[in-house]
């Protein structure tokens, strides 16, 4: 849509009209102006299939589409492709259905393992969720359907999300918890982001102007509409400065009288409001509810959905998500043609868990279950027992019955997983365990019968060092959709190979955690003392040992790393680092490897994670062959966020380049000297003699003076105090060589070349 027909419509909007449009015309769309030929907006969760909402607002009921594997599955598949498959099938769902925007991906960082809405977050790791996140949005955009990416930001728990302040760090923010929308508003330019409930450093997303406009618009050139979670709005018109467009849900006329009121006395600029009724006006134009609603006349999508082919793609999806975490004694695969009784154990095999609870459960249009698509792939040749070993029914007998068909088979798959209510949208977990009696189960299986392989279905990790030891294999399939069963089937049986790998750390306890001491907070305020130590920065910084480390996820083959290189391609203000190596496929079957490249600063003025995800990418290779991993690593794969300059900084020197199966299977390790910028502090009266005798403006005049006078040369140990002492009161010592106003003309002459404070 052009600029001018937008200027038209901005122009003849009355301020009621303008003001009209900040808010929704209802719970899921916005408000129309017929008379302007301005349609109304259509919008749906998300983020991991349509929940396409009638009316009002409510879990149950919502029209069938495709459940695919929700974010925390996707994000260990490792695989933008994958990533992008499932937003381009989404969105065709959309299309047909008649919704203009998506809400979501959601690309939060897991901050803590008890988040109870992780399952519809990717990782604990910005690379990881910026680059899928950034696939998905891609593909349903390019499908002609609107993503939102949320919630924006620093939503990291659902404890008192609606009132509480996370205290962050600006280094925190930039290294960890922005990165992720970062990347996927400046690669795959969502239409619109999401902005979360909670306050930030004590100012609610909704209105925060640093977050809404400076750093997301103005630094990564954002330009479309900002639209407030469900219901998280407080003051409409500080919204509306700061750069929330849309509230949402709409909320009658109150805010729209608020709006017309500000503007009419002056307290908020008309400026302020067509800025945000522009952006309005563009989403409105350029979304497909112009050829649905104003020229309806030759239909643009199909009036149906093949809905075998949709279900076909989640299947494939969650084939790639699975991770295999364990397979001592290559307990799996399990033969599909020979051998005896397999014991199918546990409720999930035949009722799955395959996605979470909350605003983005999908009312799924068909459920494969893994009992079924076992007994169908092995079709008698083997035969199959199945034992619901928990749930509804006498516990006693149905641990029984799963002993007797555990002590009578050859093999035997357990199936456990949290129940629903242990992770749900609006509050948070309170412990990792498994039920107590699905662990009483598999100690009682496994006595009956070790060769036992654990299937779980959880949306965040589960305590599994009380019990892995003893168990030789174990997939974690995490939720997979709707398809999840087949696919599982698949993977235990090896028609298909695992090729998944942890998006986040499997941790020995709770304890271990990098928010233990500081999650959910007190219900006003949750302090991030973990700063920029979160998962695998914090269990490696802190040498703990984990029980499954970030990255890590087995295959049936095996792979080998080889052959890297690490080139320099351009050392200057921006160095540009290419990184190759070579994997071969050393088994002897078919498989895939996420392969990881990750940073590490070996010295560094501020303290920085021993080594940082920068890269990946996933290969299939077939038996025998190989194949050349490249990728390139820009100046900010480098730098960290200078908590005092406040801007990204490469420092000078060696950096290892670490090429990994996991973050903790390091394969080929190789280094660079970069010489990176001289980070220069600006400096003023109250700056330490130290700085100023090494500030390289001032630095020499100021150290010739001091040597000229003896007084001044103190013998150690009493110079390392004098070196600490602000410049400002040794201008007061008596005698000394220079006075307050030498201070004021080096400070100006030295910062002309330096950075200002800000
Ligand atoms: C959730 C959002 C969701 C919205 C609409 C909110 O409660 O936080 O993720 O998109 O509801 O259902």
């Amino acid at each position: 849509v052009s600029e001018s027909t937008i200027d038209a419509i901005v122009a003849a909007l009355t301020l009621a009209e303008k003001a009209s449009l900040c808010d929704g015309g209802n719970f899921w769309s916005t408000r129309a102006i017929p008379r302007l030929g301005l349609p109304s907006v259509t919008m749906a969760d998300g983020p991991h299939g349509l929940r396409k909402q009638a009316e009002s607002f409510g879990f149950p009921g919502s029209l069938p589409a495709t459940c695919f594997p929700p974010a925390v599955a996707i994000a260990s598949s490792w695989s933008v492709a994958t990533a992008a498959a499932v937003g381009r099938a989404i969105a065709h769902e959309a299309a047909v259905a008649g919704v203009d925007i998506v809400l979501g991906p959601g690309v939060n960082i897991k901050r803590s393992p008890m988040c109870g809405r992780n399952f519809e977050y990717f990782s604990e790791d910005p690379v990881v969720a910026g680059n899928l996140g950034a696939a998905m949005v891609a593909a349903m955009q390019e499908r002609g359907i609107g993503a939102s990416v949320k919630h924006f930001a620093v939503n990291n728990q659902e404890t008192s999300r609606m009132q509480i302040s996370a205290e962050v760090s600006e280094r925190a923010m930039r290294e960890i918890y922005l990165p992720a929308f970062e990347r996927v508003v400046t690669q795959a330019k969502p239409s619109t982001v999401m902005c979360s409930y909670n306050r930030i450093n004590g100012v609610y997303a909704s209105e925060n102007d640093w977050l809404l406009t400076t750093v997301l618009r103005d630094e990564w050139g954002f330009d479309g509409v900002v639209i407030s979670d469900w219901g998280a709005v407080h003051h409409r018109v500080a919204g509306v400065r700061a750069g929330l467009d849309l509230e949402m849900p709409g909320v009658g006329t109150i805010n729209a009288e608020h709006i017309v009121a500000a503007v009419t006395s002056g307290q908020l600029a008309i400026a302020d409001l067509d800025r945000t009724v522009r952006r309005m006006v563009s989403l409105a134009m350029s979304s497909p509810a112009v050829a649905r609603e104003i020229a309806p006349a030759v239909p643009s999508e199909p009036s149906s959905i093949d809905l075998d082919a949709q279900h076909e793609i989640a299947h494939g999806a969650a084939l790639d998500c699975a991770v295999l975490l364990k397979n001592t004694g290559d307990v799996l695969p399990l033969s599909p043609s020979s051998g005896g009784p397999i014991a199918v154990i546990g409720t999930f095999a035949a009722a799955p868990r395959f996605q979470g609870v909350g605003s983005s459960q999908v009312n799924p249009t068909q459920v494969d279950d893994a009992l079924c698509a076992i007994r169908s792939i092995v079709d008698g040749r083997r035969e199959v027992i199945y034992a619901a070993g928990y749930g509804d029914g006498d516990a006693a007998v149905l641990l029984a019955k799963a002993v007797t068909a555990a002590a009578k088979a050859e093999d035997v798959v357990v199936f456990l997983g949290l129940p629903d209510a242990d992770e749900a949208e609006s509050y948070d977990r309170s412990h990792l365990n498994l039920p107590a009696e699905q662990l009483v189960l598999l100690r009682s299986v496994l006595a009956a019968n070790p060769r036992v392989a654990v299937v779980l279905s959880n949306g965040s990790p589960v305590e599994m060092s009380s019990w892995d030891g003893d168990v030789p294999a174990i997939l974690e399939g995490w939720l997979l959709g709707q398809a999840g069963g087949l696919a599982t089937a698949e993977l235990l049986l090896g028609l298909a190979n695992p090729s998944g790998k942890l998006a986040e750390t499997v941790p020995v306890r709770l304890q271990d955690t990098s928010s233990f001491l500081s999650f959910p907070g007190d219900g006003r305020t949750v302090t991030y003392a973990d700063d920029v130590f979160v998962g695998y920065r914090w269990f490696d910084a802190r040498e703990l040992d984990v029980a499954y480390p970030f990255g890590h996820g087995l295959s049936y083959t095996t792979f080998e790393y080889s052959g890297l290189s690490v080139e320099v391609v351009d050392d200057g203000t921006e160095p540009v680092v290419d990184v190759t190596c070579t994997i071969t496929n050393t088994g002897n079957r078919a498989g895939a490897e996420v392969v990881q490249v990750y940073v590490g600063d070996v010295a560094s003025s501020v303290q920085r994670p021993v080594r940082e995800l920068k890269a990946f990418s996933k290969v299939a290779i077939e038996p025998g062959a190989s194949t050349t991993v490249s990728v390139r690593l820009t100046a900010r794969d480098f730098a960290f966020f200078h908590p005092v300059l406040r801007r990204w900084v490469v420092e000078g020197g060696t950096f290892d380049i670490i090429v990994g199966a996991s973050s903790r299977d390091l394969r080929l390790v190789g280094s660079v000297e970069l010489s990176g910028e001289p980070v220069v502090y600006p400096i003023n009266e109250t700056s330490s003699m130290a700085e100023w005798l090494a500030h390289p403006v001032v630095g020499t005049e100021l150290s010739t003076l001091l040597l000229g006078d003896a007084g001044y040369l103190t013998p150690p140990p009493m110079w390392e105090a004098f070196r600490t002492a602000s410049i400002i009161n040794v201008a007061q010592y008596p005698e000394s060589p220079f006075s307050e106003r030498d201070i004021a003309q080096w400070v100006e002459r030295a910062n002309q070349t330096t950075e200002v404070l800000a």
